[in-house]
């Protein structure tokens, strides 16, 4: 990442997810955020929106709105929230390549304008994308990470303080593996102020709080009707600009290229990571029990069947 100047944040797709993530960076003042978007007018619209609401916010942060890649030279770092959802009549398939070959397009500019980047992506079916945008990019792996076990943990987060009645702040977990129904809740890292969930609730309350945390994105799905969720997930990403802007070395569950971990390989999987200013710096490999571990190979098997889907589509050689 580059450093001795002002930070810039560029944010890749304008939507939903993007402008919220675009909206927390502004308001943390990370640096100067630009928004990215194949939409005319789009991206400058929204720039010029949350530029306006600096002087209520209490925020000065510079925030532009673009259609050329040019515009985002220099970029630290890349939030891509760029894809389409799936539509009617559209398969798994259907999405994969439609999607994969947005992400393709948008690397190509992203190693052309800002090849000191470290690269969040965003766009779903999540590791597949980030697998993608790690080939096409090519950076080294650290620079290229998937956001999603921050957006499933903070769910379970407030899952365990909703049942409990505490604040937010005090519940602490870690969810591993692939974002979507086969992610790996970890009750055995949660915690409320250092307590094991195990000594607070019943086990069925654990087990449904698991399971909703699964489901998390279909439950907003079904509740808005059009679209998915675009605070938690656009605060999720932001956090992780965060970390990477401020050198925090944060521990943050991210999708993460697998070289040996957990007995996998050459798969963008969720795993604990240490966020810095070079990305993921180091992941961290937990003790795990019998079933997790195989739950967490079931997921990356998923992972690996959307790779070689694309393999058979061409979009991936
Ligand atoms: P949205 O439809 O509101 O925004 C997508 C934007 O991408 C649109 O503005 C569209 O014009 C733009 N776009 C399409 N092709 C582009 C291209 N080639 N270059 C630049 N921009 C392009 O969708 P939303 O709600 O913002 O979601 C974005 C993505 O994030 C989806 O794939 C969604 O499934 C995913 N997502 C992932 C989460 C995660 O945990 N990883 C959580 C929430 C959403
Ligand atoms: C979510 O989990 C749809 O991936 C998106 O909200």
């Amino acid at each position: 990442m580059a450093s001795g100047k002002a930070h810039r944040i560029a944010c890749i797709g304008a939507g939903n997810v993007g402008a919220s993530a675009a909206q927390y960076c502004a308001e943390m003042e990370l640096g100067e955020v630009i928004l990215t978007d194949i939409v005319e007018g789009f991206p400058q619209g929204k720039a010029l929106d949350l530029t306006q609401a600096g002087p209520i916010r209490g925020y000065g942060s510079v925030v532009k709105g673009t259609n050329d890649y040019a515009d985002i030279a220099g970029a630290d770092v890349c939030i891509v929230t760029a894809g389409l959802a799936r539509k009617p009549g559209m398969t798994r398939l259907d999405l994969l390549q439609k999607n994969g070959e947005i992400i393709s397009g948008i690397c190509e500019n992203i190693a052309k304008y800002a090849p000191d980047s470290v690269v969040i992506i965003v766009t779903n079916p999540l590791d597949v994308m980030a697998y993608v945008a790690f080939q096409k990019l090519g950076f080294p792996e650290q620079r290229v990470v998937g956001m999603a076990g921050c957006l499933d943990s903070a769910r379970l987060r407030a899952f365990v303080a909703m049942e409990l009645n505490v604040n937010m702040k005090n519940v602490d977990t870690m969810v591993l593996g692939s974002h979507g129904d086969d992610m790996v809740p970890l009750p055995q890292y949660t915690t409320v102020s250092g307590i094991p969930i195990t000594k607070l609730m019943p086990q069925d309350r654990i087990d449904s709080l698991v399971e909703r945390t699964r489901k998390g994105g279909g439950e907003i799905v079904a509740l808005l009707k059009t679209g998915s969720a675009y605070y938690a997930p656009g605060a999720s990403a932001a956090r992780m600009a965060q970390a990477i802007v401020r050198d925090e070395k944060q521990l943050l569950p991210c999708s993460a290229h697998m070289t040996g971990q957990y007995g996998l390989n050459d798969v963008y999987i969720g795993a604990p990571v240490i966020l810095g200013k070079d990305g993921v710096e180091n992941i961290l490999e937990l003790e795990l029990s019998d079933d997790e571990r195989s739950a967490l190979h079931n997921s990356a098997g998923e992972v690996r069947t959307g790779i070689d889907g694309l393999k058979e589509l061409g979009v991936l050689s």
